[in-house]
């Protein structure tokens, strides 16, 4: 009944938070250092399907010189991140309520320098794999829309997803490092901050895999956004 009536409030409450969400993100393609007030040499960090906004939130606090940009396609889960960012007074984190498999329309070539992709959806039935955030459409994606270097920051429970992503990033000529299956019992868990989902699955035990894929494209590679 409480979920019924909040979710029936999602435009009032999407108003108050204006300015912290853009309802039509593609017109910011290639502007957003610019449109959010920030330098055009600051760091722009990209988390796809950041869920209620535990990771981006505490993140975006911690650095304040870079611009965060989250997106998420549920309009009740977002809304959520949002209000957080509001109870905060944040001013370097912004939202999108979009699906990622458009992500070509709103981001421009090189734009992007860091990609989170925390927990996302293992999609285990065989037939589903590509639509996996780390099937090689998504990372050609993600490769170009970021700098050449550009690193994907990648946590899952899921040891399946796991296999196969690191795979998919070989495949895609990523390069790979900070490699674990147990994050919370290995030296890269110091500055882990842990999502929602991670915080769950660790209170059952679960080990979480994690690893940094960096982007194989050269300083001067084309850029330019070709359509998946
Ligand atoms: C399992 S939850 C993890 C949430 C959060 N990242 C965390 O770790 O707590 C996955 C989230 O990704 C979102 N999501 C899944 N596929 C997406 C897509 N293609 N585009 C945008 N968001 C997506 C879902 O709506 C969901 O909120």
């Amino acid at each position: 009944m409480t979920r019924l009536r909040a979710k029936r409030h999602i435009p009032e409450r999407m108003e108050r938070c204006s300015g912290l969400w853009f309802g039509s993100p593609a017109e910011n393609k290639g502007r957003w250092r610019q449109i959010c007030g920030f330098k055009e040499d600051c760091k722009l960090f990209l988390e796809i399907g950041c869920g209620k906004g535990k990771f981006c939130t505490e993140t975006a606090a911690a650095n304040p010189d870079v611009l965060y940009i989250a997106i998420e396609r549920a309009p009740s889960v977002i809304l959520a991140a949002i209000e957080k960012t509001r109870e905060l007074g944040l001013t370097n984190l912004f939202f999108m309520n979009v699906d990622a498999k458009d992500l070509l329309d709103y981001f421009d070539g090189g734009e992007v320098d860091r990609i989170y992709l925390n927990f996302c959806d293992p999609w285990t039935r065989k037939k589903k794999p590509k639509r996996r955030l780390t099937y090689r459409d998504f990372l050609k994606a993600y490769e170009k829309i970021m700098v050449p270097g550009g690193q994907i920051r990648f946590k899952t429970d899921n040891t399946l997803l796991f296999e196969f992503s690191l795979s998919e990033f070989k495949e895609c000529g990523f390069t790979l490092s900070e490699v674990t299956r147990d994050l919370h019992n290995s030296e890269y868990d110091k500055d882990n901050v842990r999502t929602e989902f991670e915080q769950k699955f660790a209170e059952q035990g679960i080990a979480i895999k994690r690893c940094v894929a960096t982007s194989g494209k050269q300083k001067g590679s084309d850029d330019r956004i070709i359509a998946l």
